[in-house]
């Protein structure tokens, strides 16, 4: 059976899932049900001078019938008294020595960033991540995002934090920003042991239409917050890819955003993550989802020969190109199964309204005809058929050598006609 241990920049847990930084990591007795229930690790809710939280400060987006597929809070750090916090820290610790225990940080000064380090150390933090990413309200007073989106800021804090501690460093990233890869950098050169990202996605959830007051809403007013859960996922692997790919990066990466599943955990260690937090699902379906992670990754693993979790690390990576490196002359198209297809014609309507009209009813059966001719292999029939594998994207042996945008224009590489521009 495959070994999950996880060794994410020296901070050890006996597997890759820990939770993020948010309520469900807010207080001892919490991380200790959470590490009964298999969590391998936990980034403790941000401690720093302790907040006033609105009422209000949750809202959540409902994406084809799926609620909160979407969730977006407003919400600072921890409200809970630093001692107490503390206390909570060094219990759960000695409960759970083998369990990692990573504290997340949010403070201005130099002195206070040093106080809170050596506190958390004390207390038997394993790690540390410093918030560079919350996106309302602490960015408003000169922390968080606001940290997190000004490289040089991020690396002097960064190297502060290294020069107090005598645990590793991880620095949270914010999505917020154009290009994640000098972000990265800064904590890199600030001394980092690896990064988190992401944090939350600057938002608006929605809006009350009758009272004209945006969500989540507090009294009359509301204010932008971060968005997560299961919809940032695409953004968030993005995000861990790029640095991944990067050659002067080279940071073990704890990857953060939408995961909901093993299945989810899985791509962002392929795609560079050496450790998953999660957040939203466990708000949304508790702590022991993390039993089926831990069964599906380690089925996962044996089934694709993996002993440990770094032989998985950034597997897809090397996959990863620019658009200019991709293969012109690949084609694929589409085909269906006649035994799966139930007729519901919905692929025709996506293909006439929505890609090249090369799906066609037939006379006397309820099963489209793909006209190979004309189909660009889009994807589009497939990814709206409601019927699991019915339709397939087939690869065509059309003859032609592969050939890439960027080698076609310095005059090598000969491109195929194209099909459905006419
Ligand atoms: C209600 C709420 C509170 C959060 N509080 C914090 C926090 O105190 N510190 C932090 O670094 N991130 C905080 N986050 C961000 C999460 O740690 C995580 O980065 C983000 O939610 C993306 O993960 P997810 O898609 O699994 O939710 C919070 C998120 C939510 C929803
Ligand atoms: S792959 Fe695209 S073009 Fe081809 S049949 Fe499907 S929707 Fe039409
Ligand atoms: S969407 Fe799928 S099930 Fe429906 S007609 Fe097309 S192939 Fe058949």
């Amino acid at each position: 059976m495959a070994d999950l241990t996880t060794n994410c920049g020296g901070i050890i847990s006996p597997n890759p899932f820990w939770l993020a930084s948010a309520p469900p990591a807010n207080s001892g007795a919490q991380v200790q049900r959470a590490f009964e229930a298999g969590w391998g690790g936990a980034v403790w809710k941000t401690l720093g001078q302790p907040i006033q939280n609105v009422s209000s400060r949750f809202g959540g987006h409902t994406i084809g019938g799926a609620r909160g597929a979407g969730f977006n809070n407003i919400e600072l750090i921890t409200d809970r008294p630093l001692e107490v916090n503390f206390r909570e820290i060094y219990e759960t610790k000695k409960r759970f020595p083998k369990h990692a225990v990573i504290v997340s940080l949010m403070v201005e000064t130099e002195d206070e960033w040093r106080d809170i380090i050596l506190r958390s150390i004390d207390a038997g933090a394993d790690g540390l991540e410093l918030n560079f990413g919350c996106p309302h309200g602490m960015c408003e007073r000169g922390m968080g995002s606001a940290v997190g989106q000004e490289p040089r800021i991020n690396e002097r804090i960064t190297a502060w934090a290294v020069k107090y501690s005598t645990v590793p460093v991880l620095v949270k990233l914010t999505p917020n920003v154009g290009d994640i890869n000098p972000h990265g950098l800064a904590a890199k050169h600030g001394g980092a042991h690896g990064v988190s990202l992401i944090n939350t996605i600057k938002s608006i959830i929605g809006v009350d239409i009758d009272r004209f007051v945006p969500e989540p809403r507090v009294g009359t007013q509301s204010s932008n917050g971060g968005y997560c859960g299961a919809a940032v996922k695409p953004i968030a692997l993005h995000m861990t890819a790029q640095l991944a790919r990067n050659p002067g990066f080279r940071l073990p990466i704890s990857g953060i955003g939408g995961v909901c599943n093993w299945r989810d955990a899985v791509e962002f260690i392929l795609l560079g993550a050496t450790s998953v937090q999660v957040c939203t699902e466990v708000m949304l379906k508790g702590y022991r989802i993390v039993e089926d992670m831990i069964d599906g990754l380690s089925n996962y693993m044996d089934s694709h020969g993996f002993a440990t979790i770094d032989q998985m690390v950034g597997k897809a990576v090397p996959a990863y190109s620019e658009w200019g490196d991709l293969d012109l002359n690949y084609e694929t198209v589409a085909k269906i199964d006649a035994t799966k297809c139930i007729g519901c014609q919905v692929c025709v309507v996506a293909c006439h309204d929505g890609a090249h009209q090369c799906l066609h009813p037939q006379e006397g059966t309820r099963v489209p005809r793909v006209d190979e001719s004309e189909c660009v292999g889009c994807n589009l029939c497939k990814i709206v058929c409601p019927v699991p594998d019915c339709i397939s994207m087939v690869t065509v042996d059309n003859g032609w050598a592969p050939a890439t945008w960027n080698q076609h224009m310095v005059g090598a590489g000969k491109l195929r006609p194209k099909k459905g521009a006419h």
